[in-house]
């Protein structure tokens, strides 16, 4: 008892729970009442480090540390599925595979990693038409999704699931978090492929996608990093109300480092320049001298309009002869590929193929000039946006979308 006083309460009602569900299903196999349910097909997390998947006989557990919850999953055809039913602040319980599920899209929901295992036919509510998906565009065009109002809790619960990409909301039972925005790095990012695959049974989809997409990632970054050359000097950094700063989220700047490149971050110790200050001003100009390649990650109500012009103008520059990324054109922003002016596919489709970004980033970094890249436009070469619409879906919604696979030695 003094023992288990310093396992946290999560973890040891999960741990009870366990015990009582092993409990439950042995003396039902014992009387023989449920058909045999086979253990299927399992994922390992192997990089990812806020989920984790245990395997039952009969049920799933998928233990969530960014929303605190535990994800009971239970096979449809037992009956336990018709008898159990959790809805706690710790523990919730779902009937898999999940009958139909809706999105709530309003903060930027990958839905790009529904669209990888081949479940957009199960797809029946958004909550908005903020999704850079142009297959889901054209479901919702075709009436297929429907659009759901996302205060009526009545309309919600018709769902056997509402996945949701926000950990602060209050949660109705069928609500699931699907959050790999939380992870540090890119392909931890894009293992969550296999959080959403033990919902629908498919962790064999999903275990092959995401070894695709990693031994592709892990191919070029190997051929970035090992050359020769002078690594180039990236910053990414963004322009407001008047300061500039240097961003430094983790997934960013490792992006850099397994592309070939070096970040401007490990040298400096200051973050943020304010442009009315001439001290500031002098200061970001000298860092930006020891800059090759720029990205500007500065918000744009219209990215159709922010260009080159716009960059220099909020930088300030006036004497250009020491900033190499001018030379050389290489001022770059992640917001090609965008709908409606307001939805950037780098909050969706950059984060379940990382290897598509590494392949962009390695492009800017030691450009070829016959590489289309797919969420990077260089400003300073004056590339426009891409605008995503429903006809631009020319695949069959209910086959599985296919992960890109980049040529790579
Ligand atoms: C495991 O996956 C394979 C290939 O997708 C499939 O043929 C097999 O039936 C699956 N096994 C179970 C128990 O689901
Ligand atoms: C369980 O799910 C499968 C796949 O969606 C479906 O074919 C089957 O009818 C379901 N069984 C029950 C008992 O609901
Ligand atoms: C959404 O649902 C809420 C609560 O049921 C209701 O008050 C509101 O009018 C609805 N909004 C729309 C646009 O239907
Ligand atoms: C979703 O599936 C549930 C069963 O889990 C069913 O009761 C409900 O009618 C379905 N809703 C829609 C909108 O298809
Ligand atoms: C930037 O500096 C100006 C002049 O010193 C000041 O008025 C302004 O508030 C500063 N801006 C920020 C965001 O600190
Ligand atoms: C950027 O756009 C503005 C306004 O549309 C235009 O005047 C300017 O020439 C453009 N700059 C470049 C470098 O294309
Ligand atoms: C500019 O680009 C060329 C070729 O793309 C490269 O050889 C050169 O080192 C770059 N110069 C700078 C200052 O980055
Ligand atoms: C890049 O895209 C353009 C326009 O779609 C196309 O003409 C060109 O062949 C593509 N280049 C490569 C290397 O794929």
């Amino acid at each position: 008892m003094y023992l288990l006083s310093h396992f946290s309460t999560n973890l040891c009602v999960v741990q009870i729970l366990f015990v009582l569900l092993w409990c439950i299903q042995s003396l039902e196999y014992a009387n023989a009442a449920t058909p045999t349910v086979k253990v299927g097909n399992i994922s390992k997390v192997g990089d990812s480090a806020y989920f984790r998947i245990y395997y039952g006989q009969t049920f799933k557990v998928i233990k969530n540390t960014l929303d605190g919850k535990s994800y009971l999953l239970i096979q449809n055809n037992t009956r336990m599925a018709s008898r159990t039913k959790y809805c706690t602040s710790r523990i919730k319980s779902f009937v898999i595979p999940l009958a139909n599920y809706s999105i709530e899209t309003d903060y930027f929901f990958p839905v790009s990693f529904f669209e990888l295992l081949g479940l957009l036919g199960n797809l029946k509510g958004i909550t908005s038409t903020y999704v850079a998906s142009q297959c889901v565009l054209k479901l919702y065009q075709g009436g297929q999704v429907e659009s759901i109002n996302k205060t009526d809790h009545q309309q919600l619960a018709q769902y056997a699931a509402h996945f949701i990409a926000n950990t602060d909301e209050a949660q109705p039972c069928n609500f699931a978090t699907f959050v790999p925005i939380g992870e540090d790095a890119p392909l931890q990012r894009a293992e969550w492929i296999k959080y959403l695959g033990v919902f629908a049974n498919m962790e064999n989809r999903a275990n092959q996608v995401y070894d695709a997409i990693k031994e592709n990632y892990l191919c070029l970054s190997k051929a970035a990093t090992s050359r020769n050359s002078l690594k180039p000097v990236v910053s990414w950094m963004e322009y407001k109300d008047g300061v500039w700063s240097f961003t430094r989220d983790p997934y960013k700047l490792k992006f850099v480092e397994d592309a070939g490149g070096v970040n401007v971050d490990d040298s400096i110790n200051k973050v943020t320049y304010n442009m009315s200050n001439p001290d500031d001003l002098e200061e970001i100009h000298a860092i930006l001298c020891t800059v090759d390649v720029v990205i500007d990650e500065t918000y744009s109500s219209d990215p159709a309009v922010y260009n080159g012009s716009t960059f220099l103008g909020n930088i300030n520059l006036e004497d250009q002869t020491c900033f190499a990324f001018l030379t050389n054109q290489s001022i770059w922003r992640y917001d090609k590929r965008v709908q409606n002016s307001v939805v950037l596919d780098w909050y969706d489709g950059a984060v379940s193929q990382p290897q598509l970004v590494l392949s962009d980033i390695i492009e800017a970094l030691y450009p070829t000039g016959n590489y289309n890249t797919t969420y990077f436009r260089n400003i300073a070469k004056g590339e426009g946006i891409i605008s995503i619409g429903p006809e631009m879906c020319e695949r069959d919604s209910s086959i599985p979308m296919e992960p890109t696979v980049v040529a790579c030695q």
